[in-house]
């Protein structure tokens, strides 16, 4: 049994992690502010965790959390590539700034190793795919520039202050949870809102963007995975499937579980946003030992009927 410290618990991938550490017996300490998690997200493993509300900009407020703890995962980030571009000044206080305080915090109480919530981001247009890890990070998008600079500061924490640090560079994860009512939420939760109210998914440019979509499951293995695996000290992982989707596809995968005919609407394509992204996962099957097994029209399956239950409870809401 070990302890973790979670920054960003509360929130999507967060709360899945959480749920799995729990049920395998480790002691969990779940940080977050609620910016864009829900304590809602962790309603299933109240009581059985601690709850520190907080911000990871404030290191005096967060350094005390850290004592005692084997493992930190930090997931505390704005996340959504759109919001970076609208303000890149916040996108960059809390995922650099909150990172150098995370790192901080778990160098000076001496945890075993920290993961970091790197990104499939980084890779912006690279020609190349799949995505490999020695391929050149070229961001397009102050996110993927603060997701860069997250994996330069873990390896200047292993090479000069000796903090074991992994960084996991996740794909595009989905699953339940995934924000429903959020302007910033990632394309599925999006879509599979509009088909369940009855609106017009709108695609940004022309659909034929690709993705390496990645049921939230395999995530929070690989997140397990890198907290223990030696030889991942100092680290950079892909995390994804190694299979991409382009969002037409996405839209004839929903049509079939609908059982409709829906047509989107096209609209201008987003700045900074990436053409096609797929990850080539051996580095991270070799190290890690990660292999995904929950593939994509499995999650797609598991994450409508999640969405469906939750609007029949009042979480479809437009806030
Ligand atoms: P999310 O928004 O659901 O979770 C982020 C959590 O961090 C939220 O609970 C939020 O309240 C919390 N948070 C934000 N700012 C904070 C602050 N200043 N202090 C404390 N907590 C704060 O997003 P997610 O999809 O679960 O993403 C988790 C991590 O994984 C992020 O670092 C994100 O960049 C990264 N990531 C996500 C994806 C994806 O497809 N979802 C892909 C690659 C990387
Ligand atoms: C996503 C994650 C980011 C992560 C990255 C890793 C979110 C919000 N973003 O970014 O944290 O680091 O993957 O690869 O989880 N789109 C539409 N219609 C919509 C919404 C989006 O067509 O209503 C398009 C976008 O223009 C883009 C694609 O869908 O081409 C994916 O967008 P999005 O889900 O926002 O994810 P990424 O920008 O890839």
């Amino acid at each position: 049994m070990a302890t973790y410290l979670v920054t960003g618990a509360a929130g999507f991938i967060g709360s899945h992690l959480v749920e799995e550490l729990v049920r395998r017996g480790d002691q969990v300490r779940a940080l977050d502010n609620f910016s864009t998690g829900r304590p809602e997200n962790l309603q299933s493993v109240a009581g059985r965790i601690e709850m520190l509300e907080a911000d990871v900009r404030e290191l005096d407020r967060i350094r005390p959390y850290f004592s005692g703890v084997d493992y930190v995962v930090h997931l505390a980030a704005l996340s959504s590539v759109a919001r970076s571009i609208e303000d890149p000044a916040s996108t960059n206080a809390v995922n650099i700034g909150g990172t150098v305080n995370v790192l901080l915090a778990a160098r000076d109480a001496r945890v075993r190793r920290a993961v970091f919530a790197a990104s499939a981001a980084v890779y912006g247009d690279h020609p190349a795919l799949p995505r490999v890890e020695s391929q050149p990070a070229r961001p397009l998008s102050p996110y993927a520039l603060t997701k860069v600079t997250g994996e330069h500061y873990c390896r200047l924490f292993t090479e000069l202050f000796g903090l074991e640090t992994v960084a996991l560079r996740f794909f595009n994860i989905f699953g339940p949870r995934q924000a429903p009512d959020s302007p910033y939420t990632g394309v599925l939760s999006k879509f599979i809102v509009a088909y369940l109210r009855g609106e017009t998914p709108v695609i940004f440019g022309d659909g034929e963007q690709s993705r390496d979509f990645t049921y939230v499951h395999n995530v929070v293995e690989a997140v397990r995975l890198a907290a223990g695996a030696p030889g991942a000290a100092g680290g950079v992982f892909n995390v994804g499937t190694g299979e991409s989707y382009t969002l037409n596809r996405v839209i004839g995968a929903l049509n079939e579980i609908f059982q409709r005919q829906v047509e989107p609407r096209y609209a201008p394509p987003r700045d900074g946003d990436v053409r096609d992204s797929r990850a080539d996962i051996s580095l991270a099957g070799r190290v890690l030992g990660y292999a995904p097994t929950v593939r994509f029209e499995e999650g797609l399956r598991r994450t409508v009927e999640w969405y469906r239950a939750a609007f029949g409870n009042g979480a479809g809401r437009r806030s």
